[in-house]
């Protein structure tokens, strides 16, 4: 079992952290990995991809900060045997004030993970669009990060707001947090916005841009009126085919580090990592 840890974050809302973050797991789950998705965000909506009945729902993330249930308590099961999940309750703005000041106690979601991070091969993390309370105690209960970024103009400040922040977290809470990489979302072909932030990031970031891009495709605004993951959906839209071509290489990008480890090339940090080598930029610019 790989038991990784992955959050799916950025300081930016409506850039498909929610989308990754499903059709991640859904994506793992059909290559029988078994993965639990949790929907760290107040605004919950990683939970309605799934179709769930607030009332069917026992449990849920707030009372994991609550320490009202234990772990095991709030898992439930999906129509996919890989897949479990621990929604969040759809709250309102004040209950949202109370769960922030619960986030003070950073080490929450760590405690609870650790208790069951050896019954999966991942444990997807869906974040909030900001850089504290929720998403703190993600990262700091993550081995990696994907940082989605939604080929837009403004995208690049957040990437480089998302990367210092990081490097925070690194520094005082948890050494192990490393950058799985950048995954491009909403991908244009054809226009020029799209072209340039794409050529902009595979100069910043060469080793650390994901081979494949997510396409802007209607099916992913269609399928949620359906309760129901792209992937899930419509196996042939563009976007669902993406989504699985990106968790095949997210499964070889993690089996090629756990075999460089074993066979003695020690603990190898990603971010200075060559798996995503250079021959990128050449192919993308
Ligand atoms: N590849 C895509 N193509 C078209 N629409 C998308 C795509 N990815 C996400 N969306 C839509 O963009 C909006 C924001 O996506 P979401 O995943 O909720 O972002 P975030 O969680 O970062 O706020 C949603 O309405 C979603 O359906
Ligand atoms: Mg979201």
């Amino acid at each position: 079992m790989e038991n990784l840890v992955i959050s799916v974050a950025a300081p930016k809302g409506g850039v498909g952290k929610t989308t990754t973050a499903v059709n991640l797991a859904v994506g793992l789950a059909l290559k029988k990995k078994k993965t639990l998705l949790i929907d760290a965000d107040p605004s919950g909506f990683c939970s309605s991809a799934f179709g769930y009945d607030e009332e069917k729902v026992f449990g849920n993330v707030i009372d994991l900060y609550k320490h009202s249930k234990n772990v095991n308590e709030v898992i439930h099961k999906t129509e996919l045997s890989f897949l479990d999940i621990i929604p969040f309750e759809k709250i309102n703005y004040t209950e949202e004030v109370i769960f922030n000041n619960l986030t003070v106690d950073r080490n929450v979601l760590r405690n609870a993970i650790n208790q069951i991070k050896n019954q999966y091969d991942y444990i997807i993390l869906d974040c909030p669009p900001f850089l504290y309370g929720s998403t703190v105690n993600c990262l700091i209960a993550s081995d990696y990060l994907i940082i989605p970024v939604k080929s837009s103009k403004f995208s690049l400040e957040a990437v480089d707001k998302m990367m210092k922040f990081v490097n925070e977290i690194k520094k005082v809470e948890n050494p192990n947090l490393k950058v799985d990489g950048l995954l491009l979302t909403m991908y244009e072909l054809n226009t020029k916005a799209s072209f340039l932030i794409k050529k902009e990031l595979f100069q910043l970031y060469p080793n650390l841009m994901f081979k494949n891009t997510i396409p802007k495709n209607t099916s992913v605004a269609e399928s949620t009126f359906y309760n129901k993951p792209v992937v899930l959906f419509d196996q042939n839209a563009n976007a669902s085919k993406a989504y699985i071509s990106f968790v095949d290489e997210l499964i070889e990008k993690h089996e090629t580090f756990n075999l460089m480890q074993i066979s003695g090339f020690g603990n190898v940090d990603f971010l200075d990592e060559e798996i995503n080598n250079s021959e990128n930029v050449n192919s993308y610019s």
